[in-house]
């Protein structure tokens, strides 16, 4: 998904691949035209090279700090993937090696570009539902009991679905409604060993299910549900990704299966469709027309426009890694308070 977004857009140039996987960096480096002098199995070799502004890192969890970190201190621009850490202390670490190198920084929170959530982002931040009270995440998939290798080890991956799926939702309804204060979570690992193809048993050490509540700084309260074990959901696009936002005034309901309509409704009244503005299915940096592709996909490569529109301007990426460590605060409480049966607030990462 990182590299369909940088070949659509007009200001980046891919020019190098890193993978430790030979065979797939063969097959990519294929794929895309890059020659062999350009692909790197360390990503240590590929940093050492001075025509390259930026890198987008798309490994398992445990590697995003180190490959971060080596990145920013060779002067590189950096996206990461989410979660960006295994806990906020390394997320911190990260942040700090990116300001003192003064490279710009982005979490990849892909669901914050679907038109529909940056359509109703706009709307819950201008009002138009009132104050929120309550907001209601669900994001329900059937992933079956087959092996998902560094997904399910809680040294690769930190956490779970908590970390996994839940994270993005955790990020993007505080990007509406601002920062969660507070949480009660509970996690639950109901798998406790996957099956490989080659028919291996592996154990998997991290939650496929999460139940959070969650007080927001301003008063509003959110419920929130992620699973990888709803048999029959499906997974992927074609499972369950909703939200649903209750303010003083009306409510916004967003379903990811229509991700250029929002529904609307005030008190009294029936939920209205409300298709998704042109300026919102617009890419980021003033690109004329929508990306080419699936809806359901072509949100993804607008992530890659937001980081190179931010380079080339010289401002903030949104989100930063500022916002990548504040959620992984949010899921470290959600890892404490389940683990300790209360309530646990949330420091404020700066
Ligand atoms: N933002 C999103 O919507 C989204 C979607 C999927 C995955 N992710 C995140 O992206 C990351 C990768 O997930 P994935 O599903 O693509 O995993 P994956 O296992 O399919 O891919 C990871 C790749 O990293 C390579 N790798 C491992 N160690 C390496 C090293 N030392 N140097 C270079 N390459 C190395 C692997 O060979 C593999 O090709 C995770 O953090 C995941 O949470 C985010």
């Amino acid at each position: 998904m990182h590299i369909g977004g940088i070949r659509q857009c007009p200001w980046a140039e891919l020019v190098a691949l890193c993978d430790s996987n030979e065979e797939l960096l063969r097959q990519r480096a294929a794929e895309h035209g890059i020659p062999a002098k350009r692909c790197y199995k360390e990503y240590t070799e590929l940093l050492a090279r001075d025509d390259i502004d930026a890198v987008t890192i798309g490994t398992p969890n445990h590697l995003h700090a180190p490959i971060v970190i080596a990145a920013a201190q060779a002067g590189k621009h950096v996206l990461c993937e989410k979660p960006i850490a295994l806990n906020t202390e390394e997320a911190l670490r990260m942040v700090a090696a990116c300001r003192a190198a003064g490279v710009r920084h982005m979490t990849a929170f892909t669901y914050r570009f679907v038109p529909a959530v940056r359509f109703a982002t706009h709307l819950v931040r201008s009002g138009v539902i009132g104050e929120v009270r309550t907001l209601r995440s669900r994001r329900l998939q059937d992933w079956g009991t087959r092996a998902i290798g560094w997904r399910q080890v809680k040294a690769l991956a930190g956490t779970g679905e908590v970390g996994d799926m839940m994270a993005h939702r955790l990020d993007y309804t505080q990007a509406m409604v601002g920062r969660i204060a507070r949480v009660s979570g509970l996690l639950r690992n109901f798998i406790s060993e996957r099956q490989g193809a080659d028919g291996t048993v592996q154990v998997q050490d991290v939650d496929d299910w999460a139940g959070v509540l969650t007080e927001f700084t301003t008063g509003a309260v959110g419920v929130y549900e992620s699973s990888k074990i709803c048999w029959g959901f499906g997974f992927y696009a074609k499972s369950p990704d909703d939200l649903d936002v209750h303010g003083t005034e009306g409510s916004i309901v967003y379903r990811m299966e229509e991700p250029h309509v929002l529904r609307i409704g005030r008190m009294g009244e029936s939920l209205e469709n409300v298709p998704v503005p042109a300026e919102f299915l617009l890419p980021v940096g003033g690109v004329p027309g929508p990306l080419a592709g699936d809806p359901l996909q072509t949100f993804r490569f607008n992530e890659i426009f937001e980081f190179v529109d931010a380079i080339r301007h010289e401002r903030d990426c949104v989100p930063s890694l500022v916002e990548g460590a504040q959620t992984q605060a949010v899921v470290d409480a959600i890892g404490r308070s389940s683990e300790e049966r209360q309530w646990v607030e949330v420091p404020v990462i700066e």
